[in-house]
């Protein structure tokens, strides 16, 4: 056989499958039923992002099976098998999204079966930065299941996002590894169609980031073979369904590996026959050209960005730190380059070994750099870096920050020789890896010691109320220039953030000093020095140099924006936003939700829909993504009123955001308690009028605003 006819004859076998299974789906429910995946805005996104179509019933999913089948051409041609690979895929979308059927609940865990919207824009940043340099699609049964976690944790120890499907999920369960999308290993589901839970994930990310329009294919394939760095790892044996997979796979650019001899056909750069599964990792990483940045770290556990989000429990902790009940702080400073011997770790007090297992201590490290072009302002951005530092180590889980942290170490890393130095270790490293133009020396100091850290966190807190009260007085005004931020361009080709004092990006993750800090350490980097000389109207925040560097950094394709206005040109939105708001009709005021709310809003749509009406660095009036800070700024939306239009928030935001916008409110309408004034999901959700009723009884500040124009 050849591959045309190996392809084909998968296609045509899935084909079968899935129109019986749509027969007896409305032999048993009738054409009118509904059908969705859950938490998306994107339908079948598969089927959308390929046609433009979207499905709601089986009746309509009975015809986009007739459009599926004029896509399985069968002429010999590499064309026609690309094609059929991806009619393949579409089929195992139309089975998969049958398994929903009825509010069914396919999945449990460990598998997850299809990823809401939130997992995609989660992912945004950390593609981005190359935090995640790369998504592998591992595929069937390794030849042991020590082979299995191996291949795994190789990818996950380079930050690698990791997806399985079918036998490796069994393999790595006997093998007790954990997996979970905190840790980077998503077991999709146990049947081959649930490998377009993945799929789906690489084309809604060129809907979300790439704004590419639904049903234009061919810059939906251009986009995942250029931007979404995924390839495939299929065992042997590869049956034809798997090849037609496969054939999709390579259609929309993700190199296929497998240690399959029989009766396969390489395909150079797409079709690679590797028979050392321990190459596996190696020889997909080099067709499809992903780099891996290392950075060696002289401690006993593995260091990688995969283990950022792993959660260390009570039962698994050796030690505990402890700042909500001990004296713990952590700190960055500068020094003189002459008090500081480079590369000098000291722990003060008992190392690891000498606590009683189970404990909660009181520990303090302060990281002290000097370097020639260090800035006291860099400080704080370094130090939040910490958090993100500490986490990637493997066994160790830090949360909070300055002198609100705690850290909790595993039994498993004490028993690997994990101690309290090695903190200091991988803390020197990364700032000198990552801040290496700033800190030419730096040492690190741990306490261990309750007397002296009461005293030493005396000293810290009066740092940080210095530093609290210089970015208090940082407004954008008193800053001589804003910065870009075109990061995200990696997904969302023509978006700038423009980064001030008063409006951070809108992941949330780059204020004003991380992107000055940015610039500093890359000048060429994604960071650009925007002036402000020439301001056109201070109330919208239309500057001239704005629009400038707007039209430069996004290579033409936006001329107008505003800092401060939610209509006339707002700032665009890549994909990978905090919040987003829109506005409310009725009440004329603006909803907000954020990405960990899944719930409804009075505006009648999810945090995924209304997400789904911008992004990929185009304008939309009336909806703007933006990071949460942003709500409790003098500047949110000023144009309109400012904060004092926000009518609704989801009650975890609001209560995060609470003392902040009491204060704005205050300070901005001389309105006391504003946050008890926002409705939230308690009070409403879908009702605009309950809202309006709400906002009546409570004498919300929107009643007295002028209507939008
Ligand atoms: Fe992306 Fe804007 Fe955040 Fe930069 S500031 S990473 S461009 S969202
Ligand atoms: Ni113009
Ligand atoms: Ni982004």
């Amino acid at each position: 056989m050849t591959l045309f006819e190996r392809v084909f004859g998968g296609n045509d076998a899935v084909y079968g499958l899935t129109e019986a299974a749509i027969d007896n789906a409305i032999a048993q429910y009738g054409e009118g039923q509904a059908v969705s995946f859950p938490d998306t805005a994107y339908s079948l996104p598969c089927y959308y992002a390929v046609t433009g179509s979207k499905v709601g019933t089986l009746g309509e999913l009975k015809q986009a099976l007739g459009v599926v089948k004029t896509l399985m051409t069968r002429n010999p041609r590499l064309n026609d098998a690309f094609m059929s690979g991806v009619a393949t895929a579409l089929c195992a979308e139309f089975i998969e999204v049958l398994k929903y059927l009825n509010g069914a609940a396919p999945y449990e865990l460990p598998c997850y079966g299809h990823l809401s919207d939130a997992v995609i824009r989660n992912l945004g940043v950390p593609l981005v930065t190359g935090d995640i340099p790369g998504v592998a699609v591992i595929l069937g049964s390794a030849p042991s299941a020590d082979e299995a976690v191996a291949l795994v944790k190789s990818y996950q120890s380079q930050g690698i996002l990791v997806t399985l499907v079918g036998g490796v999920i069994d393999q790595l369960e006997e093998k007790g590894y954990k997996t979970g999308d905190n840790v980077r290993v998503i077991p999709l589901g146990k049947d081959v169609t649930a490998v377009i839970h993945v799929v789906s994930v690489a084309l809604r990310a060129a809907l979300i980031f790439g704004n590419i329009t639904p049903g234009d294919a061919g810059s939906l394939m251009k986009y995942t073979m250029e931007r979404v760095p995924a390839f495939v790892n299929a065992f042997k044996p590869l049956d034809d369904v798997i090849v037609a997979c496969g054939a999709g796979a390579i259609a929309l650019g993700f190199p296929v590996v497998t240690n399959e001899t029989e009766n396969i056909y390489r395909v150079p750069k797409s079709l690679i026959v590797q028979e050392d599964v321990s190459k596996f990792n190696a020889t997909s990483l080099e067709a499809r050209d992903i780099k891996i940045k290392i950075t060696t770290i002289d401690i006993p556990v593995s260091f990688a960005s995969a283990f950022e989000g792993e959660i260390i429990r009570k039962g698994d902790m050796q030690v505990e730190v402890d700042g909500s009940r001990k004296d713990c702080f952590e700190l960055v400073t500068t020094r003189d380059a002459a008090e500081i011997e480079d590369h000098k770790i000291t722990v003060d007090g008992p190392e690891l070994d000498e606590i009683p297992v189970g404990s909660k201590i009181s520990l303090s490290y302060i990281v002290e750099v000097a370097g020639k072009n260090m800035q006291s302002d860099f400080e704080s951005v370094m130090e939040r870096k910490i958090h993100s530092f500490l986490n990637c180590i493997e066994g160790v889980m830090h949360t909070g920050q300055r002198d609100m942290i705690r850290i909790r170490v595993s039994k498993a890393d004490f028993e690997a020789g994990f101690r309290f130095r090695h903190i200091g270790e991988v803390l020197y490293a990364k700032i000198k890896s990552e801040f290496d133009t700033v800190v030419d020396k730096c040492q690190v100091k741990i306490v261990v010691d309750e007397a002296k850290n009461k005293e030493l966190r005396a000293m810290a807190n009066e740092v940080f109320n210095r530093r609290d009260d210089r970015l208090r007085s940082m407004t954008d005004e008193s800053v001589p220039v804003f910065y870009t931020c075109i990061m995200c361009q990696a997904f969302s080709p023509s978006h700038v953030c423009i980064v001030t004092p008063e409006r951070l990006g809108l992941c949330g993750a780059v204020s004003w000093l991380d992107a000055k800090a940015t610039n500093e350490l890359d000048p060429q980097g994604p960071c650009q020095v925007v002036p402000k000389e020439h301001c056109i109207d201070e109330r919208l925040g239309r500057y001239e140099d704005v629009d400038e560097a707007v039209q430069k950094y996004s290579h033409g394709a936006l001329e107008h924006v505003t800092l401060y206005s939610l209509f006339q040109d707002p700032m665009t939105s890549c994909g990978c936003f905090e919040c987003i708001c829109g506005v409310e009709p009725v009440s004329m005021g603006v909803v907000i939700t954020m990405r960990e709310y899944a719930g409804m809003t009075p505006l009648g749509m999810t945090f995924s829909e209304m997400a789904s009406m911008t992004g990929g660095g185009v304008q939309t009036p009336g909806f703007m993504g933006h990071g949460k800070h942003f709500i409790a700024s003098k500047k949110f939306i000023a144009a309109e009123g400012g904060l004092g239009r926000i009518v609704w928030l989801p009650k975890e935001l609001k209560e995060q955001m609470r003392d902040k916008l009491n204060e704005a409110a205050k300070e901005l309408y001389d309105v006391d308690n504003f946050a008890d004034m926002i409705a939230d999901e308690t009070i409403c959700t879908e009702d605009p009028e309950e809202l309006l009723n709400y906002l009546t009884e409570v004498g919300h500040p929107v009643l007295s605003m002028e209507p939008f124009d």
